[in-house]
């Protein structure tokens, strides 16, 4: 299978395909696909595509100058074992430029994926605010 990478700009990801891979995932129940769509609108986003089919995605939040986040790397389940996550971040990347630091939160068990796609982890403890609901 050949899996395309393409960013937002280049190749529109719709919202409800997003809700999809979140969906496998068991990932954010709550986000609507309007939410999502706003969510696409605002920062970079990449998609992998095995034809019209969406098989992957990550996106970004960024000031577009010094700092930004990955968020929500998922490769469908069918697709998985080609690094295709690695190709995804490459690109987030290159649309993040010029960008200087790009950071990530993940589990243990992804570490070693994220340092081949040039992520080096350091010892920093990570804190999350919630609002209140
Ligand atoms: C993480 C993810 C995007 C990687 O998909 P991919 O790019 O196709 O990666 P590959 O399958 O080619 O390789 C993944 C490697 O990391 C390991 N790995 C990935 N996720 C893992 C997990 N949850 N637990 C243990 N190992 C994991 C695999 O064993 C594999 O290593 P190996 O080839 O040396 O055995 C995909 O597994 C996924 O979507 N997982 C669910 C969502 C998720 O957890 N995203 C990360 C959020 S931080």
């Amino acid at each position: 299978v050949t899996i395309q990478i393409a960013s937002h700009r280049e190749a529109p990801i719709p919202a409800p395909a997003v809700r999809e891979l979140y969906d496998e995932e068991g990932w954010w129940p709550e986000r609507s696909t309007t939410d999502i769509e706003a969510v696409l609108e605002s920062g970079p986003a990449v998609g992998a595509w095995d034809g019209q089919q969406l098989v992957g995605f990550a996106r970004a939040v960024t000031d577009g100058r010094f700092r930004a986040y990955a968020e929500d790397v998922t490769v469908r389940a069918s697709h998985r074992g080609s690094r295709c996550s690695v190709r995804l971040l490459d690109h987030l990347h290159s649309e993040l430029s010029p960008v200087e630091l790009v950071s990530l939160f993940c589990h243990k068990d992804v570490v070693a994926l994220y340092r081949e796609a040039g992520y080096a982890f350091t010892e920093q403890e990570v804190g999350h605010w919630r609002r209140p609901s």
